[in-house]
């Protein structure tokens, strides 16, 4: 036996991202992620769709891709040509598509395949965390782009555009979450998105569409997709099946036209993303899919409610936030005196975990008072447990509320 502990240290390859900390476990108020609601998780039909599949195909699982190839099951992205033409309006056909392990590995493909340190990369102001973080820890800058509330703004766009032409900038690409933004929740119309491409279009910036939610509104209607309105040219479409069913199976999606899947392909160097949970995908979705979504969102609806209420009970007008039209986050806004990144660790403290803004703005400045909240995944009576906490710890650091609401907290 050997005693003294191997030393990696000398070895590792310069410019790694710090060291991930060991799991604890979830905090009693978990607002963080994007978790969905466990209650909703179709297991007797998940259960079904494994058995059937196995039964009838099981076989397969002695090649890599399953005798579908390197893109992914082939049910499975017929089933997404399928959606995608009958929701998103994208006339695309599987062999465009390429099953990816999340979406976030989509990002991965997309930034090896595109960007070089010192490259610069458009972003709503206020954008995906995950995203973020990628950008940053590829030494590329991510230039905001000012949001309302109908997703970025083309004429915040079309100034960003034209500053960093004159500095002789071209971005390597505009990433966006027109249907159900994160974190603000707004859906982008159909007009806008036309003014996106044809703004980006004039300065050679393609577009990454990132469509994670687009399942997730209450009205369930979505416009169509950038993609569809591109005519499937200089645009990269991203989406996942981790908000619609489940975030642990790590399925999603990309569709390009094929001179860039070809390319994104090649850079898929993991011998194919799991195949069981494709397979159940297919064999679920193919006649459950809607119906599910259906019920899912009605439930997110009801908890974004018990959110909203609380939020106006525990903090009255100092907190201000949107009603979205859909997804599983709301986007707050605390008073001036309120520092997020301060908030979050005591707040954690408390056992209450909250996503502070800086994580999800381009320019911290503009996260500082704000924080996003996640309603999925804890019950209502949780969600005002939590909030009952947030706002007593919140008030105990910064005096806001300025006033606490005499309600019981669950222990
Ligand atoms: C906008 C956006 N894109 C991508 C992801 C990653 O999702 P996936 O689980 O599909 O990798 C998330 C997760 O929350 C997200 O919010």
């Amino acid at each position: 036996m050997i005693a003294t502990p191997f030393d990696f240290g000398p070895l590792l390859a310069p410019g790694l991202p710090p060291a991930a900390a060991r799991w604890t476990g979830f905090p009693k108020y978990n607002f963080v992620g994007g978790h969905i609601d466990a209650e909703q998780i179709p297991i007797e039909e998940l259960i079904a769709a494994a058995t059937s599949v196995l039964g009838r195909e099981g076989r397969t699982l002695a090649t890599y891709g399953l005798e579908s190839g390197p893109q992914g099951y082939l049910p499975l992205r017929a089933f997404l040509a399928d959606k995608l033409k009958r929701y998103a309006a994208i006339a695309c056909r599987p062999d465009d598509i390429l099953i990816t392990s999340g979406s976030l590995q989509g990002l991965d493909l997309v930034n090896a395949l595109l960007l070089v340190r010192g490259d610069t990369v458009l972003v709503e102001e206020a954008t995906y965390g995950g995203a973020l973080s990628r950008i940053a820890r590829s030494g590329v800058t991510a230039h905001g782009v000012a949001l309302d509330g109908e997703g970025m703004r083309p004429d915040a766009l079309a100034a960003a555009l034209s500053a960093l032409a004159q500095r002789g900038v071209r971005p390597k690409y505009l990433y966006t979450i027109p249907t159900v933004q994160n974190p603000t929740g707004t859906i982008m119309g159909e007009e806008r998105r036309a003014e996106l491409i044809k703004l980006t279009r004039a300065y050679g910036v393609p577009i990454v569409e990132d469509e994670c939610y687009c399942d997730l509104i209450w009205s369930g209607r979505r416009p169509a997709a950038i993609y569809a309105m591109g005519n499937g040219s200089g645009v990269i479409h991203i989406g996942s099946f981790s908000k619609s069913i489940a975030p642990a199976l790590r399925v999603g999606y990309m569709v390009a036209d094929w001179a860039v899947l070809s390319r994104l392909l090649a850079l898929k160097t993991d011998a194919g993303s799991g195949a069981l949970e494709q397979m159940v995908l297919a064999e679920y979705c193919a006649t459950h899919f809607s119906e599910h979504v259906r019920v899912l969102t009605a439930g997110l609806r009801r908890k974004l409610e018990a959110l909203m209420e609380a939020l106006n009970e525990q903090f009255g007008t100092a907190a201000e936030f949107a009603d979205p039209p859909g997804g599983i986050y709301l986007w707050v806004t605390l008073p001036e005196a309120v520092d997020t990144d301060k908030l979050a660790p005591l707040a954690l403290a408390a056992g209450v975990a909250i996503n502070p803004g800086r994580e999800w703005t381009a320019d911290g400045a503009l996260g500082k008072r704000r924080l996003r909240l996640c309603f999925a995944h804890p019950s209502a009576a949780t969600i005002r447990s939590g909030i009952a906490e947030l706002a007593r710890v919140c008030h105990e650091a910064f005096g806001v509320p300025a006033r606490i609401a005499n309600v019981a907290r669950e222990r």
